[in-house]
């Protein structure tokens, strides 16, 4: 996928077929946007490049990138199943009515009633992290039930990516590590747990992973780990969940690979790979959350001003923050962006685009080549479906915006604006 928005004969960005402006005159700003069909098109990329004569697939949404009711309504229509990590996705999901036998439950520290909540709402795949967490859910499964589980497991690879994002080195918090010797008492005490029904690993080693080959490493790797399970332990894997990562386009030093060539080559990759280790292929599952909606969204931010520092630096500020952008304080990430009414017009000169927040490290874009803005220019911020809405927080106690889908046309308000109201929802008075 990539940012292939289109221009009205009034110079302005249109998302989805709707004018920027139209979307701002009736949602107002800081706004985000979701192209929806370019959600559900991404989709249908996973679903209908995953696939192999012989070996079984599944497509699970990292909900994490983005949730919310309409947009589980949404991964239900599209077929996809469900992965949450904490009560708060679980909860989404299940009141949104999305299959509980389709929702995978991953975290490296799932509370006690956040299990207690997934085995009451029966919840489809348990992934469970460690050793710990198997002995806290072995305490609470019921003796005539089986509970379908995987275990997280961490093949030591180093995905080139930011080490934020970064999950499967030997140090990782996430998962057992299949170097430790442990691990094989732990898959072996799983299997024969009575109220377990062990299917197979997972393994996610990092996100916006551009290079095939860790993708491939990574399967490998897990392949060869299933083989010498079956020989220790005479354990059949069934399952191997290899994760997400799929990166996402948002600037021109970003190249995603086709995932429609590199999807049923990885899937022919795994199946010969099987034939060598002598084992049966499983069932190959994956996780992809940015890859899905990351390019589908934008945000836009009303310019408030531009300010020249005394240094020589040049400021563009906007009605929104790092409380609604905080990829690029976290990990630097970088952003392209246009005038969203302004399309056309020359770019003359560098700016730093940044916020309300009271933090040096509000920054929405460091470098960005813009014409000159003026006061109440659009400022529409690229690729922003992905971990923004998801991440956004309450900072400086300002407000998070709305969400609204935009496709063929028309636009629907998924989650409102939140409102000063909203803010003192959950405050309880000293009340002296
Ligand atoms: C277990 C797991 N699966 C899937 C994902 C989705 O990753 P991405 O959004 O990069 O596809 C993550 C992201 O952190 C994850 O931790």
């Amino acid at each position: 996928m990539s940012n292939n928005w289109s221009v009205n004969q009034l110079n302005h960005l249109e998302i989805g077929e709707v004018d920027v402006l139209e979307l701002v005159k009736n949602y107002g700003t800081p706004l985000y946007v979701m192209d929806e069909s370019k959600i559900r098109k991404q989709c249908k990329t996973f679903l209908n490049g995953f696939q192999h004569h012989i070996v079984k697939t599944e497509i699970i949404y990292a909900s994490k990138a983005f949730l919310n009711l309409s947009m589980c309504e949404l991964i239900k229509e599209e077929g996809l199943s469900l992965d949450v990590v904490s009560g708060g996705e679980m909860f989404t999901a299940i009141h949104s009515g999305f299959p509980v036998s389709k929702i995978f439950f991953h975290g490296n520290n799932k509370s006690v009633e956040e299990l207690k909540m997934a085995l009451e709402h029966r919840i489809g795949t348990i992934v469970i992290d460690n050793a710990d967490e198997f002995n806290r859910l072995s305490l609470l499964v019921e003796k005539d039930r089986k509970i379908r589980v995987m275990l997280r497991i961490n093949p030591g690879i180093d995905a080139h990516t930011h080490e934020y994002i970064r999950t499967t080195k030997n140090d990782s918090k996430f998962g057992v590590s299949i170097f430790d010797p442990k691990t094989l008492f732990l898959i072996q005490l799983i299997h024969n747990h009575p109220s377990f029904d062990f299917v197979g690993f997972h393994s996610h080693i990092g996100s916006q992973i551009f290079e095939e080959n860790s993708f491939k490493e990574l399967a490998v790797t897990n392949l060869k780990y299933c083989a010498h399970i079956q020989k220790q332990l005479g354990i059949e894997v069934k399952e191997l969940n290899l994760g997400g990562g799929f990166g996402a386009h948002y600037t021109n030093e970003d190249h995603p690979f086709s995932l429609e060539t590199f999807l049923p080559k990885i899937l022919d990759t795994i199946h010969q790979e099987s034939i060598g280790l002598g084992i049966k292929t499983p069932k190959i599952l994956i996780e992809p959350g940015r890859a899905i909606v990351a390019e589908a969204g934008y945000t836009l931010y009303t310019i408030s001003g531009t300010k020249e520092t005394f240094g020589g630096k040049n400021f563009v500020f906007v009605d929104g923050s790092m409380a609604d952008h905080i990829r690029t304080a976290l990990y630097q990430a970088k952003y392209n962006a246009s005038l969203g009414n302004r399309m056309m017009d020359k770019v003359e000169k560098n700016y730093t685009v940044t916020g309300k927040a009271c933090e040096t490290g509000d920054i929405i874009i460091k470098d960005i080549m813009l014409p000159i803005p003026k006061e109440n220019d659009l400022l529409v911020v690229y690729s922003t479906g992905a971990y923004h809405y998801s991440m956004s927080s309450n900072y400086n106690r300002l407000l998070k915006p709305a969400v609204v889908f935009a496709s063929n046309g028309k636009t629907k308000l998924v989650v409102k604006r939140e409102t000063y109201q909203d803010l003192l929802r959950s405050d309880i008075r000293l009340g002296k």
